[in-house]
């Protein structure tokens, strides 16, 4: 019990998109050098979302050289047909949308984790939090929740203050749960999130806009670190 109550860590994971896909390696283990922990990989499908990015292929070739946590945030209309490729290539976590999974949600949850993969679910903007406790209720349950902080598809727009009620909410009823936030973070935003409760950053522009990724990538998980000092 006394485990379930211990605050979850900071974990701040650069989100690829905004990274230059054809130096992909490099800018992984660049990242890595600034002190990220985990790798966000947007895998888009040009249909749940107006863009088109990357897939199992090149999470496999990322894979070959490192041995980084590969964050995969899937904006997939149908999320169950990557599980078996990502989980091959090397994916680490795999995070589905819960407005496309529908009832098939715990078929897929058992998918995923017997694939050896961490399991998170994401939500839009306009999804209410609730639509998630029956993922996080039962024995098998998700490992991540990722509120969405801007509408999923691309990079760079502005962060959504109002989506931290919905952080907030889910720190309070589960205090275990790793609690990602995606879009529009960076140090402006960052004391938001925190004090709503999000320990998993994902950052793309402010990290790879800036002069000082590592020290973007600190101010960072210090405020989290802060945050979770005061219980959230
Ligand atoms: C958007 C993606 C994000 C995106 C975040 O749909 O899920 O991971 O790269 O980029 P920034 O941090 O620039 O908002
Ligand atoms: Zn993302």
């Amino acid at each position: 019990m006394a485990d379930v109550m211990k605050s979850p860590c900071a974990k701040i994971a650069p989100s690829m998109l905004s990274s230059d896909f054809a130096n992909l390696a490099a800018e992984a283990k660049r990242m890595l050098d600034c002190g990220a922990d985990w790798l966000h990989m947007d895998i888009m499908d040009g249909h749940f979302v107006p863009n088109l990015t990357i897939g199992a292929p090149v999470i496999q070739s990322l894979r070959k050289h490192t041995d980084a946590y590969l964050d995969c945030h899937l904006m997939v209309t149908n999320p169950s047909d990557y599980v078996t490729s990502l989980a091959k290539a090397g994916a680490s976590g795999f995070t589905f949308h819960i407005e496309v999974a529908g009832d098939g949600w715990k078929e897929l949850l058992k998918d995923i984790k017997s694939a050896g993969m961490q399991a998170g679910v994401a939500l839009r903007p306009a999804t209410p939090i609730e639509t998630v406790f029956p993922l996080l209720e039962g024995e098998e349950h998700v490992d991540m929740v990722l509120v969405m902080t801007v509408e999923p598809g691309f990079g760079g727009q502005k962060f959504m203050p109002e989506m931290m009620q919905k952080v907030n909410v889910l720190r309070k009823r589960f205090p275990w749960l790793n609690i990602e936030v995606d879009g529009g973070l960076g140090p402006s935003t960052i004391d938001e999130a925190a004090q709503a409760g999000a320990n998993c950053i994902v950052a793309g522009s402010s990290i790879f806009g800036s002069q000082d990724p590592a020290g973007v990538i600190s101010i960072l998980r210090v405020k989290v670190e802060e945050a979770a000092k005061k219980g959230f």
